[in-house]
């Protein structure tokens, strides 16, 4: 794993702004994998200022979003489609038949997954994946276990990580979905370069599990490591704990 540390959590979402825009310029028909939660919301919005100055075109690029919550409605204001259309679709000229979204409202979540995988075949696979970290080490939604699911799946969320998105539904931990939809473990390693951002105190620990810790599905983001082309952006304080050699 390649771990870059910036001094700050705004030189991290410069950082992200600028792996996103240079593989934007490289190829705009890139297809890139987004993440939701709050650390990758900074670099969103550089993002979207890079493209307001005409340094970002998003008009030939695919999106596939990690995860979303079962149960909702994508137009609901707690999914996470409205979130990444308030911090970036919003601000940018991506097509919206280019935009792919888990939809957590069918009636057959599984045929869903199925239909996600396929498109993300269809489109060529993921070129560039965006990864946050949850404190217990989950990403996507690929919450820590005895195995975990390869492909895309339904999930029940634990009860740390609906308190961790209790801020989307007004605070009321009773209306967070139980349920999601998530890329799998294969899913996210198919995607020819990743890169993982994780700011402040609360993510040193898994962090450090995820880099200098054994290969365990206790620590989803811990897999990463046997992906050739991994970065991880961090600033000093989620670094923290990390065995620099
Ligand atoms: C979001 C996602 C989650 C978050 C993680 C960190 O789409 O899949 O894995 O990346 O929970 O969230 P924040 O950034 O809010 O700490």
């Amino acid at each position: 794993m390649k771990v870059t540390v910036l001094s700050t959590s705004d030189a991290v979402a410069s950082a992200l702004a600028e792996r996103v825009a240079s593989t934007l310029r490289a190829g705009p028909h890139a297809v890139l994998g987004l993440a939701s939660g709050r650390t990758p919301v900074d670099g969103y919005a550089e993002m979207q200022r890079l493209h307001a100055s005409g340094q970002m075109d998003w008009s030939r690029a695919s999106t596939f979003n990690l995860d979303e919550f079962a149960g909702i409605h994508g137009r609901h204001p707690g999914s996470f489609r409205t979130f990444m259309e308030d911090h970036l679709f919003g601000g940018v000229n991506l097509r919206p038949e280019r935009i792919h979204f888990l939809d957590g409202a069918v009636t057959d979540l599984d045929e869903e997954c199925e239909r996600y995988e396929g498109a993300i075949a269809a489109a060529g696979g993921i070129d560039l994946q965006i990864l946050g970290i949850g404190s217990n080490g989950h990403i996507g939604f690929n919450e820590p276990g005895d195995d975990l699911p390869v492909r895309t799946h339904r999930v029940t969320l634990m009860e740390s990580t609906r308190r961790d998105n209790a801020a989307l539904f007004g605070h009321e931990l009773s209306k967070v979905p139980r349920e999601a939809l998530s890329m799998g473990i294969g899913t996210i390693l198919h995607a020819r370069r990743i890169v993982l951002v994780a700011t402040g105190g609360k993510k040193a620990e898994c962090i450090r599990q995820s880099v200098n810790g054994r290969i365990t599905t206790r620590v989803p983001a811990s897999l990463l490591q046997v992906h050739p082309e991994v970065e991880l952006l961090l600033d000093e304080e989620a670094a923290s704990l990390i065995r620099r050699t």
